[in-house]
């Protein structure tokens, strides 16, 4: 990943530096290395360290609010290599599964890696439009579906309740899998967004959950987690994967441990949830002033902006675009069927207001000048 400090990159979806809590895991390090026995440093449990569980579920319970057996928690080094992971397990190359349109670019390259044959199903403001794809179901058995329901990587959109029934009955009827990135679940601005779709799993095996520190604490830890049927827990932690190298992040995940139990994680995501609120009323109030032709729905929660400008081609001002000293990143990265050309991915995680500011000042002046040569 390239940073070049002397410009905005309103495409980063990265914490800022400063929102990333190295006082809280020094201090969780410091307990740690006081207290801790050399378990945590040899090949761990394939599923992932009971104790480690049995703390991050008692936090999903006072989040979620229905129960979460720590039995049906699956430790990983983060979403991404959860989604690999699944992929290897669950997919041959050539076989067809379906993302929403738009989409996670990166999760699109990780399918791409295994072969996949991706179809897109379009979203309207409820999220995956469901009677789309039951008319799909006709045609096309895919392997998967991936979907990030809530607060969606780009559109900022949520799947609504009904819909999110109608999708798991859909799963169970044609046998496909639903595999649910519910990685900014814990990232509401306002109202509480509806139940993660890791509700289901413990009775509906189709329904895979995934989830992550990275955004809620720090990327670089790379640890996270998946929520899912019993059948599917016993498929990954008895993998080749697993077997030889055990559990995912035993070291990391001990270091977290105290945090877990101490509450600071809740403490970190209230912060989060604050700053971030901040950060998006400053974004959403620049783009009206500064750039009054952007159309888009005002996200309630995660780290987007999904932003329409009908008639124009995001990717031509890209020659363009470092001049103005700013950046973002062009719909076309989102689209699985090389659409969404007039988006523009805008993200308010990574900078300050005084960066959130002059980077809209500065995307603004570049797309005057740009109407007017
Ligand atoms: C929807 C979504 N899934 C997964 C990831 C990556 O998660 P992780 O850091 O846990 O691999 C991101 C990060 O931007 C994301 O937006």
């Amino acid at each position: 990943m390239d940073f070049q400090p002397d410009i905005i990159d309103l495409g980063m979806g990265n914490p800022d530096f400063d929102l990333l809590p190295i006082e809280l895991l020094r201090r969780s390090a410091e307990v740690y290395f006081a207290t801790a026995d050399r378990r945590s440093l040899q090949y761990g449990v394939e599923q992932g360290d009971g104790y480690f569980r049995k703390a991050l579920a008692e936090f999903l319970v006072g989040v979620y609010g229905f129960i979460v057996d720590p039995d049906l928690l699956f430790i990983t080094s983060g979403a991404s290599s959860a989604l690999d992971l699944l992929c290897s397990l669950y997919t041959h190359p050539g076989e067809t599964i379906f993302v929403e349109e738009p989409s996670y670019f990166l999760a699109l390259r990780i399918f791409e890696d295994h072969g996949l044959q991706v179809l897109p199903i379009p979203m309207d403001g409820d999220g995956l439009i469901i009677e789309v794809l039951e008319e799909r179901l006709q045609e096309v058995h895919p392997r998967f579906i991936y979907t990030i329901p809530v607060f969606q990587n780009p559109s900022g959109r949520t799947l609504s309740e009904a819909r999110r029934v109608e999708l798991v009955d859909l799963a169970k009827q044609h046998d496909f899998l639903i595999l649910a990135d519910e990685v900014y679940q814990f990232l509401p601005y306002g109202r509480k967004p509806p139940d993660p779709l890791a509700k289901y799993s413990e009775k509906v095996e189709q329904v895979i959950s995934i989830n992550s520190f990275s955004k809620i604490l720090a990327p670089g830890l790379r640890l996270g987690w998946i929520q899912a049927h019993k059948q599917v827990i016993n498929r990954l932690s008895g993998s080749g994967l697993l077997e030889s190298g055990g559990g995912m992040s035993p070291f990391t995940s001990a270091q977290i441990l105290g945090l877990i139990q101490s509450g600071q994680l809740h403490a970190n995501i209230i912060n989060l949830q604050k700053e971030y609120a901040t950060r998006l009323g400053i974004m959403d109030s620049a783009l009206h002033e500064k750039i009054p032709q952007a159309e888009y729905e005002k996200p309630q929660g995660g780290f987007f902006f999904w932003v329409h400008f009908p008639g124009l081609e995001a990717k031509a001002l890209r020659p363009i675009v470092n001049r103005y000293k700013v950046d973002f990143r062009e719909g076309g990265l989102f689209s699985s069927e090389g659409g969404l050309q007039d988006f523009m991915r805008l993200s308010f995680c990574f900078y300050n207001q005084e960066g959130i500011l002059t980077g809209i000042d500065r995307l603004a002046t570049c797309l005057k000048d740009r109407s007017q040569s």
